[in-house]
């Protein structure tokens, strides 16, 4: 079995990586996983691997197994540096040698930039890295021998319908919130067009919001803190301008005055990052029939009841929630509209629509594949970690 993932160190590829070496842990010794990624600027690819191995892959790949390490588990991974912007996406001779030298089984293509904001300059990186970026990673395909190629578009990409969602609608003159919703869509596309013309089998998922783990250790687990958590560590950042000693940063109580844009009665969609991984996984595996899937929740949860979760959690009191943009903005409430606000309101207002997942049904089912319902108890875990990791923020 070969497999390559792009954007390895991202939170969905890492966690699909996980579940593929979860998958062959008994017996791995036919498992090539090609790992495309960059080097940060401290770190080459192979330790940054060798790194989320060591602090988040062993706990999901083997909980309750002895005998394991993350340095086993790094034997059957090929890290490609590769960079969505570059020509040829910079990949040396070398490496293009090792691509091509076996049939590739699976080719998951998860790299992106998932950047909301309305700049001209955000624009033209979403341009250069999603669509652009997509076309070189497809330009590579043509060159290699694959089984599947499965793209990661997003849910989002639904544009201004309502109602019940398919997902493999393509409506590329809707309207959209943002240019980031109308770039997956593009290279999804572009996909599409690619792999009918080249009569490769191909596979598409659109993932609503992405959260912490639920199902494998370690609970909450996450590495990036966007979507619903961007919202809550604006409010922490706030509060620890605020608070005399920032060790209590969660126990002393605030009051902020902030009155909130958002629909209070309408829901918000997350879905684990185990979850969605499984599922992505063994779609392919086992060769489900379909082609077309939302990586969604079944359960979703009020935007009342998880943001007052939050809010308590942070120790903070005095936010309100409201149906217009208040005109006398106070301080807090400028920097929120200018800021997370401003990317995160459409969303909060979002409500009359269903992601279909039906089409998953009879294969979940199956093979047993189970989403954690987004209720209250589960949205305390993944809060539960965030807080322990400061939702990404240094507390000193
Ligand atoms: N997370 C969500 O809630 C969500 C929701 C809907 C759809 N999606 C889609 O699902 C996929 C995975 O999302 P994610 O949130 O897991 O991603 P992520 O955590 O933001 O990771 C993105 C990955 O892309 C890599 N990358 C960025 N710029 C690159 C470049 N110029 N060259 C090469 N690699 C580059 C990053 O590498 P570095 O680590 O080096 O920066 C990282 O590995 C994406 O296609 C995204 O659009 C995500």
């Amino acid at each position: 079995m070969r497999v390559a993932i792009t954007g390895i160190t991202g939170l969905l590829a890492r966690n699909l990586l996980f579940e593929i070496l979860k998958f062959y842990l008994n017996d791995n010794s036919d498992l090539e996983i090609i790992a495309f990624g960059r080097s940060s600027e401290s770190f080459p690819l192979k330790k940054r691997i060798a790194t989320l191995l060591k602090n988040d892959g062993i706990d999901y790949v083997s909980s309750g197994v002895d005998g394991f390490s993350s340095e086993m588990l790094s034997k059957n991974i090929i890290p490609i540096e590769f960079d969505l912007s570059k020509p040829n996406l910079g990949i040396s001779g070398q490496d293009l040698v090792t691509l091509k030298n076996k049939p590739i089984d699976f080719f998951f293509h998860l790299a992106a930039i998932s950047d909301f904001r309305p700049a001209v300059a955000t624009k033209e990186k979403l341009v250069k890295l999603n669509i652009e970026g997509t076309n070189r990673v497809l330009e590579l395909a043509s060159q290699l021998k694959i089984g599947e190629f499965v793209f990661t578009g997003t849910a989002y990409s639904y544009g201004t319908e309502k109602g019940v969602i398919r997902p493999d609608t393509i409506n590329l003159s809707d309207k959209f919130r943002n240019f980031y919703e109308e770039s997956k869509l593009l290279a999804e596309n572009r996909v599409r067009q690619f792999c009918k013309a080249n009569h490769i089998k191909f596979r598409s998922h659109r993932p609503v919001g992405i959260c912490g783990r639920l199902i494998e250790e370690k609970i909450g687990s996450i590495c990036k803190y966007d979507t619903f958590y961007a919202w809550a560590q604006f409010l922490l950042r706030q509060k620890m301008k605020a608070v005399k000693d920032k060790k209590n940063v969660y126990s002393e109580q605030l009051s902020m005055p902030l009155r909130v844009l958002c629909d209070p009665e309408a829901f918000l969609n997350s879905v684990p990052a185990d979850y969605a991984a499984k599922l992505l996984w063994a779609l392919s595996y086992y060769n489900d029939s379909g082609q077309s899937y939302h990586l969604a929740n079944e359960h979703e949860i009020k935007n009342d009841t998880y943001l007052r979760i939050m809010l308590k959690e942070l120790g903070i009191s005095g936010v309100e929630f409201v149906n217009k943009i208040p005109e006398d903005m106070n301080k807090t409430e400028k920097l929120y509209y200018k800021s997370v606000g401003r990317i995160y309101t459409p969303y909060l207002l979002e409500n009359n629509i269903r992601f279909y997942t039906d089409n998953l049904k009879d294969f979940r089912k199956k093979h047993g594949i189970a989403c954690p319902p987004m209720n209250e108890a589960n949205f305390g875990k993944l809060i539960g970690f965030a807080k322990e990791n400061h939702f990404g923020l240094e507390i000193s």
